[in-house]
């Protein structure tokens, strides 16, 4: 899957993606026709124990992408830019996001977008680096937003919708709206050609993204817009549990998962 092929796809049958942070997850979700694997900054609070995605560093995002991308083969890969990987100034940001190609395999990244990434965007494109936008909720600036609904009076709306057509005009070929009223998701949807990917922004998107722990119920809770489709966590629970029953009763290891040398029965 290309970037071109996601940016067709507006418009037509619903655009799945998903993140992932590590191989087999990845490898999961690609043999599930998954379109798209966002290794998102979230990696840092599902993950990495942080507590936001702020100390996420681009090592780290780097490892994880490389990880997903050696595990997938058909779905499009999706390298989340950490804090302040990108914004300070375009040389480090276009030397960031290009190692995120180079260096991981990554077939794009996203960048959560505001007017400081329009110009960027622009570069980026015409470099050869597919960009995805990502407006709305922003977790990276929660110092200064928090993390609530956005676009929630008429001139956040607006503004939202002025910054989705200047992301598209730059050459972003999708655009995330995360925890936004499904009425702006659908008027930014009907606003630009691009494909938007909602999170928390209701059904009239082009396509759907949750993070995977949640979708998977590995983490302890969900956001309130997101849907915990398994039971990951109760899974692990019982087959930790079992292991540490078997070991201390001594019911494993078994004679099967033991092996015996008789040549080296002299050494005792
Ligand atoms: O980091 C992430 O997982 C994201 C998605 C929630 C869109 O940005």
């Amino acid at each position: 899957m290309r970037a071109r092929d996601i940016r067709a796809k507006a418009g037509d049958e619903p655009i799945t993606m998903l993140t992932a942070y590590d191989a087999p997850t990845a490898q999961l979700v690609d043999e599930a026709d998954i379109d798209m694997v966002l290794v998102g900054d979230s990696v840092g609070n599902v993950r990495l124990g942080y507590d936001s995605t702020l100390p996420v560093t681009n090592d780290e995002m780097a490892s994880h992408t490389a990880a997903v991308a050696r595990a997938t083969d058909d779905a499009l890969v999706i390298a989340d830019m950490p804090f302040l990987s990108y914004g300070a100034g375009d040389a480090d940001a276009i030397e960031n996001c290009g190692r995120m190609l180079k260096e991981a395999d990554a077939d794009a990244v996203k960048l959560e977008s505001g007017h400081h990434t329009v110009d960027l965007t622009r570069k980026l494109t015409r470099l050869g680096i597919p960009v995805q936008a990502h407006l709305g909720l922003t977790p990276q600036r929660e110092n200064e937003t928090g993390l609530y609904r956005q676009g929630t009076d008429e001139e956040s709306a607006s503004e939202i919708i002025d910054l989705a057509r200047e992301h598209e005009a730059a050459g972003a070929f999708s655009l995330v709206l995360e925890h936004v009223p499904a009425n702006l998701a659908e008027a930014v949807t009907d606003a630009i050609s691009i494909p938007t990917i909602g999170i928390g922004a209701g059904p009239n998107c082009d396509g759907q993204v949750l993070v995977i722990d949640e979708v998977i119920g590995l983490s302890e809770g969900t956001a309130p817009f997101s849907k915990q489709f398994g039971d990951v966590r109760s899974e692990m629970r019982d087959a930790i549990d079992s292991y540490a029953e078997a070991v201390e009763s001594g019911e494993f290891p078994a004679e099967e998962h033991s092996h015996y040398e008789s040549d080296i029965d002299d050494v005792y």
